[in-house]
């Protein structure tokens, strides 16, 4: 609460405008700690709209924590093709398996032991808390700090320690007791459909009355935002390689970026190398064969949170050696027709498509 110890005039008139229009949501029409925990992690770095159907192929798919431990990884990642950031699921994944193996399947309900599973951070483990449990737990994430930093016409960074800080205060100060998941949720779809980015809808505002930025007309300068800086763009050169009308992939190492989905062998390309010299080059480090590179196949340009990347990838005919993962957990070379049901990264789904309308010649 605030230093008088009474909580800020904004939150009634929140609470009684979500009251009336909150959205219907899949995950707002259970009470199950398991299903309110991977919403929360499949809205971490995700619009709604985008999370809505895996949502709800994943809970169908994956019952309960049980469930999810049960299943292998790969099964999970295919479920998750396409929504991004997969570390998520591989977080979730083995959180499930702890859980099982040491908390009887169970989620626990304080933030301290929540932060301690992978994946759940001070925004997610205050999410589950507040909402799943009814603690009085705030939250914060990029909507929530839009709409205080123009509640309160905060000038500083609201990336900044400081400034984080601050938030994390004027969020907790504000939770109802007792109401603290719809509170938090509340913000979030203040945030999400009305303080918009840009435009916002002030005149629609049930906290018009109360926002300093409104007042002194500078909601469109608040939060104020850093200069982006260009992403940078990485050049990789990919082989799409044919033996006996099959191509050849292989499983990215579990950890890192993109870990445990499966690609076409490639790499990114050395400034004193041509594509199809970064082609042959690339799969023989990743898969020990050798390979001769044939004609472009397709061209895909794809961005990721911190970079961008152009992808050449070239049809290859096998030459010789025997295939043997190296840099990579598992190789298979699978008729196009299989490719579908692999987990692929999003920038490949070009290349698959590419390769069941016009697969590669039959006798190579
Ligand atoms: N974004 C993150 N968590 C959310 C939730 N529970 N409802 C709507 N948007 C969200």
């Amino acid at each position: 609460m605030s230093a008088s110890g009474k909580r800020p005039a904004w939150v009634r008139p929140l609470m009684a405008w979500y009251a009336r229009t909150a959205r219907d949501l899949p995950w707002r029409r259970t009470r199950d700690p398991y299903a309110i925990w991977v919403a929360e992690i499949m809205l971490q770095q995700t619009q709604v709209e985008t999370v809505k159907p895996y949502y709800t192929r994943f809970i169908e798919r994956f019952g309960s924590v049980e469930v999810l431990a049960r299943a292998r990884l790969d099964t999970v990642l295919k479920l998750w093709e396409g929504l991004g950031y997969y570390a998520r699921a591989r977080h979730l994944h083995a959180a499930a398996r702890h859980l099982c193996r040491h908390h009887a399947g169970r989620l626990p309900d304080t933030i301290e032991a929540l932060r301690s599973l992978p994946g759940v951070g001070r925004y997610t483990a205050g999410a589950i808390a507040s909402i799943a449990f009814g603690r009085d737990e705030p939250v914060l994430d990029g909507n929530v700090m839009r709409v205080l930093c123009r509640l309160y016409a905060i000038e500083q960074d609201p990336k900044s320690a400081d400034c984080q800080e601050r938030l994390w205060a004027l969020a907790a100060a504000a939770l109802p007791p007792g109401c603290a998941g719809t509170f938090n949720q509340a913000m979030m779809d203040l945030g999400a459909r009305t303080c918009l980015p840009r435009r916002p809808l002030c005149p629609d505002c049930p906290v018009r009355r109360h926002c300093r930025a409104l007042a002194e007309s500078r909601v469109d300068q608040l939060p104020v935002r850093r200069a982006a800086r260009p992403l940078p763009r990485h050049i990789i050169a990919v082989g799409i390689v044919w033996k006996d009308g099959r191509v050849l992939i292989d499983r990215r190492r579990p950890e890192g970026m993109l870990g445990g989905l499966w690609e076409f062998p490639g790499g990114k390309k050395r400034p004193d190398e041509t594509l199809q010299e970064a082609v042959a080059r690339e799969v023989y480090e990743e898969v020990r064969i050798r390979v001769e590179v044939g004609r472009k196949r397709i061209t895909v340009d794809h961005a990721y949170s911190h970079f961008r990347i152009r992808l050449y990838a070239y049809d290859c005919r096998y030459v010789s050696g025997r295939v043997r993962p190296c840099g990579c957990t598992a190789t298979r070379w699978v008729r196009p027709d299989r490719l579908g049901t692999y987990a692929f990264p999003g920038a490949n789904q070009r290349i698959i498509e590419s390769i069941l309308t016009e697969p590669g010649p039959r006798d190579t």
